[in-house]
């Protein structure tokens, strides 16, 4: 970002901090990124002033920063979802017994917001009942766990579908699925993403014409209907099976490995549509096609997703960038003088791009670029991509 813009320094989540900092540089268009800003309500107060802000006021982004709200949501319009039910933490005795019924798997969620983390999908009667202690009681989340959402264990692959929308009319991304266990086959803990594709062959035209229709529509609809009208990117994670789509979750954002795929792919100009969006007319943005193939596979710090250094020297990122259609996305990183040094648990998202359809020859790219690169302990899979290329083979 350095090389590309001006950095200044400002707390995100502190909505006068990035007041000030927009009327200082005359912002045209503030785009909000993380979901912790928009929780805290930075869009509102920017809207209030008069910005053109591209991210949902605080009440909208509560389809992602309120699981137990955003479930009842799709309940109340009918949008296809994992049956679950809804506890706070004066029902720990109503919560148990329901999980006593239950069938497992079985997943147990903090509603609030958990940075990833707040998941837990018990195999055992035991670990289920953990997982709703440490969360009713304030343990594992804080407040983020003092409602859970226990939630019917769904079967099926995921994947990200991303919708641009002004609260009425909305663009499609390109699909795109992520990986989020830490280890080669889908082994170890559950991370941020370790990487992602686009676009996931897994959702065809048909599927995608059943998000529009089941899922995608019914949401912005139901939103203005409740005068909570949803400006900005919507994410909705898809479980398929069967032919069939249920959500697994909104996010009030872009995702993070996805957009290092996705964004590349837009045929049209990214602010325009942004703008457009944020302005109150998507449709104004024109044509917003999506064409190629992209792959990211993530660099991480040896430990993650557990306790990791930081400080550790990468070398080599110059020439993964001289491998054809490589772009290196900094993630945890810090300059140090001349050098680039770890500062996170992701610290790269080494990107390859193409115009062209075959993911393997993508995927391919990418990992040339990745063997160019080394800092202590770097960890990374091996297999990003690799089923949705033999999908495409086959
Ligand atoms: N009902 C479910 N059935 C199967 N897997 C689930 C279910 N809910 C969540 N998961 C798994 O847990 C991950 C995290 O859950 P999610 O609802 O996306 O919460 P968050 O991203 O906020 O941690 C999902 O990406 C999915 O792999
Ligand atoms: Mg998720």
């Amino acid at each position: 970002m350095a090389k590309l813009g001006e950095l200044r320094p400002v707390s995100i989540e502190d909505a006068g901090s990035v007041a000030a900092l927009a009327r200082d540089v005359a912002a045209d268009l503030v785009v909000i990124g993380p979901e912790a800003p928009l929780a805290a309500g930075v869009s509102d107060r920017l809207r209030n002033e008069g910005f053109v802000v591209f991210g949902p006021s605080r009440s909208a982004a509560r389809l992602e920063w309120d699981k137990a709200f955003s479930k009842d949501f799709m309940k109340r319009h009918g949008i296809p979802t994992a049956a679950s039910a809804t506890f706070h933490a004066a029902e720990l005795a109503a919560a148990r017994t329901y999980l006593r019924d239950a069938s497992l798997p079985i997943v147990i969620k903090a509603s609030g917001l958990a940075a990833g983390k707040g998941v837990v999908i018990a195999t055992t009667l035991g670990e289920a009942m953990e997982a709703l202690d440490g969360m009713l009681s304030g343990e594992t989340f804080g407040d983020a766990g003092a409602t859970v959402v226990i939630e019917e264990f769904m079967q099926g692959e995921e994947a990200s579908i991303f919708a641009v929308t002004d609260g009425e009319r909305y663009a499609l991304l390109a699909p795109s699925q992520d990986h989020k266990r830490v280890g080669d086959g889908d082994t170890g803990p559950n991370t941020g993403g370790m990487g992602a594709y686009a676009p996931a062959p897994i959702v065809t035209d048909e599927l995608l014409a059943l998000a529009r229709r089941d899922i995608i529509e019914p949401t912005l609809r139901g939103m203005a209907a409740e005068n909570n009208p949803y400006v900005g990117c919507l994410y909705v994670g898809v479980m398929v099976a069967d032919g069939m789509l249920r959500v697994v979750e909104f996010n009030s954002r872009f995702g993070d490995p996805e957009t290092q795929v996705i964004l590349p792919l837009l045929e049209s100009d990214l602010a325009a549509l942004l703008y457009a969006a944020a302005a109150g007319d998507v449709t104004a943005a024109g044509p917003t096609g999506s064409s190629g193939s992209a792959v990211c596979v993530v660099m991480a710090a040896s430990g993650y997703p557990g306790s990791y250094p930081k400080g550790d020297e990468i070398t080599g990122i110059a020439a993964a960038e001289e491998v054809t259609g490589v772009v290196v996305f900094h993630a945890g990183t810090r300059a140090e003088g001349e050098r680039i040094v770890t500062n996170g648990g992701r610290v790269l998202g080494v990107t390859a791009i193409s115009g062209g359809t075959d993911l393997g020859a993508v995927i391919g790219s990418a990992y040339a670029a990745v063997e160019q690169i080394a800092f202590a302990g770097a960890q990374y899979r091996h297999d990003i991509g690799a089923r949705a290329a033999e999908h495409q083979k086959a």
